[in-house]
């Protein structure tokens, strides 16, 4: 048997009888990879013979849907990743987004598709987005997110490429945490 993970008193583990009880199953491993599938080819076909692509994976929450993404593509692709200051332990954003740590190489002139597990009031990706324009120059700017819920409080970081429109649910799986927990999850579930 494996030892659970503890954090000081607390056991980060989720062990399949503690997600079944705190969550509601949303897309499931195989729907995910099927999607993922289909945006990976869709935007390989659209950025097929611009000389490049850039991906810039935002830290946490997106590394797993990055990865998965990035294996799918049809293209040549480089990867950055970008982290910016999360919800810490809350379900709501704080409306403060600091860019914890910038990309690596330089992004000028070149085609940029910032991906991320989900974009909720748009704020983080607006964040991110104002952030890599101003300070990079990148030849075009985008964003794909597997899960959207419509970003209202900034419609400018609406991704171009979206795996599922989601209603005003607080989601956990597949990178998505709360408080840390349930990143492990294979699938995207409701917390209840
Ligand atoms: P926004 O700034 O409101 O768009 O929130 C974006 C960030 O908040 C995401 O990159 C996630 O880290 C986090 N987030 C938003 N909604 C959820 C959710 O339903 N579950 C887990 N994390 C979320
Ligand atoms: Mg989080």
């Amino acid at each position: 048997m494996t030892a659970p993970r503890e954090r000081g008193a607390r056991t980060l583990e989720v062990t399949p009888k503690e997600a079944a009880t705190e969550t509601d199953p949303l897309f499931s491993a195989d729907e995910i990879a099927k999607r993922v599938g289909e945006l990976a080819s869709q935007i390989s076909a659209d950025y097929r013979g611009a000389g490049g692509l850039v991906l810039v994976g935002v830290l946490k929450g997106g590394v797993v849907f990055l990865c998965d993404l990035l294996r799918a593509m049809e293209i040549e692709v480089e990867v950055e990743f970008i982290r910016v200051s999360s919800y810490g332990a809350s379900r709501a954003s704080s409306g403060v987004v600091e860019i914890v740590s910038d990309i690596g190489t330089p992004l000028k002139g070149k085609d940029v598709l910032v991906v991320d597990c989900i974009v909720d009031s748009g704020l983080t990706m607006g964040r991110i987005l104002d952030h890599l324009s101003s300070t990079q120059g990148p030849r075009s700017l985008d964003v794909c997110s597997l899960l959207s819920k419509g970003a209202r409080a900034c419609p400018e970081a609406r991704p171009k490429y979206v795996g599922f429109q989601i209603g005003d649910k607080f989601v956990v799986g597949y990178g998505l945490d709360l408080a840390e927990r349930y990143r492990d999850l294979p699938y995207i579930a409701v917390l209840k």
